[in-house]
């Protein structure tokens, strides 16, 4: 069931190019079971007609804020006490700016002001305008007023432009719609391993080979695969967070350990999501004492050996093997070398991540993922990391499912 389900959705359409786009839109939130009201501007019905509206979604189009016939149906303030959630797509530069100021000249930033209900924006425009300090600036004022901004997506634009400020594809924005409202209880019943954070391999008692995993990726995923009623465990590498509740926490320090909580957990899980970044190698003799500087030597050298593949080692069982996601680190040629990686380790899934990104990856709280199967490829436009692992568990609970 999406989350969607029975959700009261108000689309609210401003006038843009991309306001055919919203038609698909509604139809794909009536097919995950919302209950969709449309509001238009004068502008939006410039380029679409609300007869497409009201066709699609089995309700009349509202449009007019002093329409006294409009009024004795449904008002506008009734109509902002049914949203749940209000959705404008395509949001245009006009809108934001109103939105910015509390204007409530027509009925749709009227409703805005008038209703409780979460307010999510994806913005359309040139990319100019897009840019234009003045937009900057409102987007930044709605964002620290808790809207949500949905996009936009860069690209080529319709007016010939290429750059920032295309409406997210509607296959987008209602993933963004599905994790607002949270999981489904789409893993209920399941029993699910995470594997989160970075191994330290020490060199001596004081020094170690480690690398920039902050963990924030895999406690993400835990928290949402509890919340979407999975049991789970969660092996974690030294990291600086607060355990997810009704989660399971495995602390452990080195990829070793981390092999042997992962194969013990792993007996009894149904999905095994390996989201650490585990050192690939280990010094091939951890000194006993502090190694110390010998001043005579400029320069000076460590032996390595290889690390036991965790992830590798579950997707190799023959029994209890249980569906097994992998995450690839990559700075370049980022789906190509996941893809190999999923073959060579015989996962189900692996989830690519471009960490040559400043803004994403490693210890941020973002991240830009492709998941990839044998069967394909789907780029996930980038989001908060807790969003994000939100989606990934929608994902996941169906691909292991089928
Ligand atoms: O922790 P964060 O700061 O939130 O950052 C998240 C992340 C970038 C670390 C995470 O999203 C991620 O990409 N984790 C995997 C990083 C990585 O080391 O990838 P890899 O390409 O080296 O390994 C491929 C897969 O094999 C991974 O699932 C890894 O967990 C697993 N592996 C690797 C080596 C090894 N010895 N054992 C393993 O199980």
């Amino acid at each position: 069931m999406s989350p969607l389900t029975n959700k009261r959705i108000l689309l609210g359409i401003s006038g843009g190019i991309a306001a055919y786009k919203s038609a698909d839109l509604v139809r794909r939130l009536k097919d995950r079971g919302a209950e969709v009201r449309v509001v238009m501007t004068a502008g939006a019905q410039k380029f679409v007609q609300p007869l497409t509206f009201q066709a699609l979604s089995s309700n009349p189009v509202h449009s007019d804020l002093l329409d006294p016939a409009a009024e004795a149906a449904m008002g506008h303030i009734e109509l902002a006490k049914w949203a749940e959630l209000i959705l404008i797509a395509p949001a245009s530069a006009q809108v934001m700016a109103k939105l910015t100021c509390g204007m409530a000249d027509d009925l749709l930033n009227t409703l805005c002001l008038a209703s409780e209900a979460p307010l999510a924006l994806a913005p359309a425009m040139n990319q100019a305008m897009w840019r234009h300090p003045a937009t900057t600036a409102n987007a930044k004022t709605l964002r620290d007023r808790g809207v949500h901004l949905w996009g936009p997506a860069a690209g080529s634009q319709a007016c010939g432009d290429i750059g920032p400020g295309r409406m997210l594809e509607p296959a987008e924005l209602v993933l963004q719609a599905e994790t607002m409202f949270g999981s489904s209880d789409c893993l209920q019943g399941k029993n699910v391993v995470i594997t989160a954070g970075p191994t330290r391999e020490a060199l001596d008692p004081v020094r170690y080979l480690s690398n920039h995993s902050s963990g924030k990726m895999g406690f993400a995923l835990a928290k949402a695969a509890q919340r979407a009623g999975a049991q789970v465990t969660l092996i974690a590498g030294p990291v600086n967070l607060a355990t997810p509740a009704h989660v399971k926490r495995v602390d452990v320090v080195d990829a070793r350990e981390m092999r042997a909580a992962a194969e013990r957990a792993a007996d009894l899980c149904d999905i095994f999501i390996s989201a650490a970044a585990v050192a690939d190698f280990r010094p091939a003799a951890a000194a006993e004492q502090k190694i110390k500087k010998q001043e005579d030597h400029d320069e000076s050298s460590i032996a390595l050996i290889k690390n036991p593949d965790i992830v590798a080692g579950i997707a190799a069982r023959v029994e209890r093997r249980p569906f097994t996601v992998g995450f690839a680190a990559e700075t370049q040629q980022v789906e190509q070398y996941a893809r190999s990686k999923l073959q060579r380790k015989n996962l189900d899934m692996i989830i690519a991540n471009d960490v040559s990104r400043a803004d994403s990856g490693f210890n941020s709280d973002h991240n830009a993922v492709t998941v990839i199967d044998r069967n394909g490829s789907d780029t996930l436009p980038p989001a908060l990391k807790t969003d994000l692992a939100r989606q990934l568990i929608e994902i996941i609970a169906t691909k292991a499912q089928q």
